[in-house]
């Protein structure tokens, strides 16, 4: 049974950790370099935290590389960020398989060009069997879209006959939602120094930690992540109940 002391002393993980990777056009602009430049530093970034995750043994890592809004940016921007994908999948894929990885993307895919989603089938499929870390890469991923293609899901249900609109639940939503394999993030990292959440998970994150980082994400490293998680280490979680005060319960004052 835990104690006050193990909650003092022992470091408490998150099983899941979400990271907005942010700061990558203003690590460019710093440097009098191209926005780009930015975002191809940004993959040796996402590289390096995905193996200290893999390392510290966190269950499930979710990474949001590309909004629904991003799709807004100047073409040739998207252009290259798409590019990136495909040449960072090519390049990593084997790496993250031999590490034990299972990677999945979660988004809309159809709006992905046929190789990319070619690329992305391909990945899962090579590491769909790790029972490593899940690693979750969002893109063209909005939290709104994801409610949204969850709701279709079960009005379809309702449409066909096999629910009633009654007895929808909060687990009707949640079992169409991109991560609803997973349990909820525990922990969101946002670096860049912006506190917002722009349409990441919106359901998902209801009882998350937030976690903001002034880091530009090609500056963030294995050092700022501890920092996150002894940040994680020290928070306690209540989910809108009373604090356990590990005092005599109730029946045990009389
Ligand atoms: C995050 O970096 C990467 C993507 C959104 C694709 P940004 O490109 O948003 O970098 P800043 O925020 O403009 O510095
Ligand atoms: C959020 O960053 C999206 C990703 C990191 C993929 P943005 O740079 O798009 O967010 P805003 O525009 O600052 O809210
Ligand atoms: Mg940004």
């Amino acid at each position: 049974m835990a104690t006050a002391t193990d909650d003092a002393t022992s470091e408490v993980k998150p099983t899941h950790v979400a990271i907005v990777m942010d700061g990558n056009g203003r690590w460019a602009q710093a440097r009098g370099k191209r926005r780009t430049a930015g975002h191809r530093a940004g993959v040796a970034t996402t590289r390096k935290i995905v193996e200290r995750c893999g390392e510290l043994g966190i269950k499930v890592l979710t990474l949001f590389a590309f909004s629904s809004e991003n799709w807004n940016r100047p073409e040739d921007e998207v252009g290259v960020l798409m590019t990136l994908f495909i040449e960072a999948l090519g390049r990593e894929v084997k790496d993250l398989h031999r590490k034990n990885v299972c990677l999945e993307f979660i988004g809309e895919r159809e709006r992905l060009s046929e190789k990319l989603q070619r690329k992305i089938r391909e990945s899962e499929e090579l590491t769909a069997g790790n029972g490593g870390l899940k690693l979750y890469i969002a893109v063209s991923y909005g939290g709104r879209w994801d409610i949204c293609q969850a709701a279709r899901m079960v009005a379809e249900r309702v449409a066909d006959g096999s629910l009633a609109a009654a007895d929808i639940t909060e687990q009707h939503i949640h079992d169409h939602m991109a991560l609803a394999q997973v349990p909820d993030p525990d922990l969101f990292i946002r670096t860049g120094g912006e506190k917002r959440i722009s349409n990441f998970l919106l359901w998902n994150l209801a009882y998350a930690e937030l976690y903001f980082s002034d880091r530009l994400w090609p500056d963030f490293d294995a050092p700022a992540l501890d920092d996150a998680l002894s940040f994680y280490a020290s928070r306690k979680r209540r989910f809108g109940r009373v604090p356990d005060t590990h005092g005599p319960t109730r029946s045990e004052v009389g």
